[in-house]
Order: structure tokens, then C-alpha cells, then sequence
């Protein structure tokens, strides 16, 4: 960690940071104002989710992470950008999911090149599996979004295979498959990865039913 994202730690956690506890989030008091709501889960560097806040201040990101240095990273672009539609929170996603995430609040989860854990006796360490996307799909509001993006083969396969077989979700892509990338997706640093690998990138994009289909 640099000393520039220690000190933003402590410096700039008040302004930007939510604390994580047991108590359920009101994302209207969190954000002092009512908007849509993206959740971004792993956000690494924060590069991408500071620009996308940044892009769309009628929107607010609320972004977890548990790798310190980038939320310092992210912490030192909101503070850069002078964002106000950010909240940060240093906290592993499944405990937020299960505690302090309201059902049916979010308009848009995006997890942008979850840990691909590529070795077969690893696998099980992957962050989306049955009871987390069972978890997620009931933060969604009716007809809000799950945008998932990795460069890893199998692992897009599995997701996609996953998805489809949800009953609440709707595959938002021609015939079931991978999305064409969304505009609003920036290029991560994991991505740029990726790219220089020669790794094909795929984006995997479910709404969730409204109430009457
Ligand atoms: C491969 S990196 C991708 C980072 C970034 N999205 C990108 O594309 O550059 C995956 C990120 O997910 C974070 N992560 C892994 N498990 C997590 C969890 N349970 N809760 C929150 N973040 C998690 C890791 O710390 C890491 O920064």
C-alpha cells in the first residue's frame, strides 16, 4: 500500500466510507437523496467505478472491495473527481449480501472480472456460485440488472450456464449466449490483463422478471 493510499484511509474514510455492521443500509440516507442504485462488487483499483460515477452523477455507486490498497486507490480518485454518488465499504460482498443489503434495491449489480481461481481444486473458491446468485438476484429490484464481465473461458461458461438455469432472471442477450459489451463498461485493470494475454472477453447480462411476467 502506498503512503498516499493509507492516508486515504484514514483521511478521506468519513467523506466516502460506510462501515460495515449488521444493520440493514438505507441507501436514500446513505447517499442523502434518492437515485438509482449500481452495486459493483470486487471493483480492484476503483479506476473504472470512479469513472463511471463520474460519468453519471444522476446514478449512485456503491462499490465493495476487501483488498485495502485499492480502496485507497478509489478513495483517492472520489476525492480527485470531488464525487458525491459514491459509497465505499471494505467488506466481503457475501456478508454484506446476507446482512445489510436491502431486497429489491438494486437497479444494476456488476462484478467486472471476479477472481477466475483457473485451478480445478480452487474452483470452489469462485465468488459466483448457486447460493450467491440466489442471494443477489433478491437485492435486484423487478427488471433491475446483473452484469458480470471475465476473460476466464471456463469460469464465463459456468456463470452463463448458472444464469440461465435462475427461473427469477431473463438472459438479455440473442439466444441465451454472451452480451455485446455495454458502452458504460470501462476497461479495468484486470481487463487490460486479459487483453494482453489474448484472452476473449465475455459479458454476461440478466434482468431480473418484473412482477407480472
Ligand atoms: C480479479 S480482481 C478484478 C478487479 C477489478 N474488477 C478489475 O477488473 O480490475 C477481483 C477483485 O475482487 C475482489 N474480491 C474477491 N472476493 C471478494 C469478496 N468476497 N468481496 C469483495 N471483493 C472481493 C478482490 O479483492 C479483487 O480486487
Amino acid at each position: 500500500m502506498t503512503h498516499a493510499q493509507r492516508r486515504a484511509l484514514t483521511t478521506l474514510w468519513g467523506r466516502f466510507g460506510v462501515d460495515a455492521s449488521t444493520a440493514p443500509l438505507d441507501p436514500a440516507t446513505l447517499f442523502e437523496r434518492r437515485a438509482p442504485l449500481v452495486l459493483e462488487i470486487g471493483f480492484g483499483d476503483g479506476e473504472s467505478l470512479a469513472a463511471m460515477a463520474s460519468a453519471d452523477p444522476m446514478v449512485n455507486y456503491l462499490g465493495l472491495e476487501v483488498h485495502r490498497p485499492g480502496i485507497g486507490h478509489l478513495l483517492l480518485r472520489a476525492e480527485a473527481l470531488a464525487l458525491t454518488n459514491l459509497r465505499v465499504m471494505c467488506v466481503d460482498a457475501l456478508e454484506v449480501l446476507e446482512r445489510q443489503i436491502p431486497d429489491e434495491c438494486l437497479d444494476r449489480a456488476q462484478i467486472f472480472f471476479p477472481d477466475p481461481w483457473p485451478k480445478a481444486r480452487h474452483q470452489k473458491r469462485r465468488l459466483i456460485q448457486s447460493y450467491f446468485v440466489t442471494l443477489l438476484v433478491h437485492k435486484l429490484k423487478p427488471g433491475g440488472q446483473l452484469h458480470i464481465a471475465t476473460d476466464c473461458e471456463d469460469y464465463a461458461h459456468s456463470i452463463l450456464n448458472l444464469l440461465n438455469a435462475t427461473p427469477e432472471l431473463v438472459n438479455q442477450a440473442e439466444g441465451n449466449g454472451f452480451a455485446p459489451r455495454p458502452v458504460y463498461r470501462l476497461l479495468t485493470r484486470f481487463e487490460q490483463r486479459g487483453w494482453r494475454l489474448g484472452h476473449a472477453i465475455r459479458d454476461i447480462l440478466f434482468a431480473r422478471r418484473g412482477r407480472t411476467e
